[in-house]
């Protein structure tokens, strides 16, 4: 893919989608710095490309703790001396399994889902943009189809992810003309490493029964349109929600 060697990307969230994009970006020659609040798994997903010849750097950091999100990006552009690149991906996907509905969830649910994915990003944002100003690269975004789909169960992580697109539509409006580009993804039903084992394969069939296509996604689906917006290629795509779902849903 045109664009990519030699850029640096730092990836906030690593776990199932944001390790496969890190392994994605670095076979396209890109220099990776891969945070999460889980370090061994940023370890492990970090040892995995560099095994295979890539570059990919872990760091620890709490996307709740702005000083946090500071110290991955400085620790980032002290290793690599800029960075191109910010695919913001973290979520805390444990509180999902209480978000019950608006009359029953927890206030402390619905604080902590959007500290990590709501605050965290705004946090990611602004520590990552004055480097991405300087380089004139691209944010991308992982939102989901839960932000648009209206479903009956786990308001606050639809609230988080919807309050995602409004943040990338700002930053593309306010620094495109500055040579900038931020879109989001919004991934359907992505059955990750961790997701093949610990979801029931009733709940894995009944996921696939509302999808277009004959198999659910894989963390490298959205790892490829990750690059491509990156990429060269993606170079005249500004301000968009992009699902990559199959077809699971179907919009304007
Ligand atoms: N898997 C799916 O079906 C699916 C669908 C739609 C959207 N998404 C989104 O894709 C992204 C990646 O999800 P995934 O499926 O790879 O899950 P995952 O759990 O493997 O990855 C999420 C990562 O975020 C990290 N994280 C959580 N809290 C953090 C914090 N406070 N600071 C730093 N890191 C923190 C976790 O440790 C984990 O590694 C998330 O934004 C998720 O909402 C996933």
């Amino acid at each position: 893919m045109r664009g990519l060697d030699g850029k640096v990307a730092v990836i906030a969230g690593a776990g199932g989608i944001g390790g496969e994009t890190a392994a994605r970006l670095a076979s396209e020659g890109a220099l990776v710095f891969l945070g999460d609040l889980d370090l061994a798994s940023a370890e492990d997903h970090a040892g995995r490309v560099r095994t295979k010849g890539g570059t990919c750097v872990p760091f620890a950091y709490d996307q709740t703790d702005d000083a946090s999100v500071k110290a991955l990006m400085d620790a980032a552009a002290a290793q690599f001396g800029r960075i191109d690149f910010l695919h913001a991906n973290a979520a805390d996907l444990r509180t999902i399994f209480d978000d019950s509905d608006a009359l029953s969830v927890g206030l402390d649910v619905f604080d902590q889902t959007i500290s990590v994915n709501l605050r965290g990003m705004l946090s990611c944002t602004r520590h990552a943009l004055p480097h991405i100003l300087r380089s004139k690269g691209a944010i991308v975004y992982t939102s989901s189809t839960a932000a648009h789909a209206g479903e009956p169960v786990r308001p606050c992580y639809a609230m988080s992810k919807a309050g995602v697109t409004a943040l990338m539509r700002h930053v593309a409006s306010r620094w495109g003309k500055d040579g900038i580009r931020a879109n989001a993804i919004a991934p359907g039903m992505i059955i990750t490493e961790r997701l093949a084992v610990t979801m029931a394969q009733s709940a894995q069939d009944e996921m696939l029964a509302g999808c277009r296509s004959p198999r659910l996604g894989r963390s490298a689906d959205i790892a490829a349109m990750v690059a491509m917006l990156f990429s060269d290629d993606g170079a005249w795509i500004n301000g968009q929600v992009i699902a990559v779902d199959g077809g699971s849903t179907l919009r304007p």
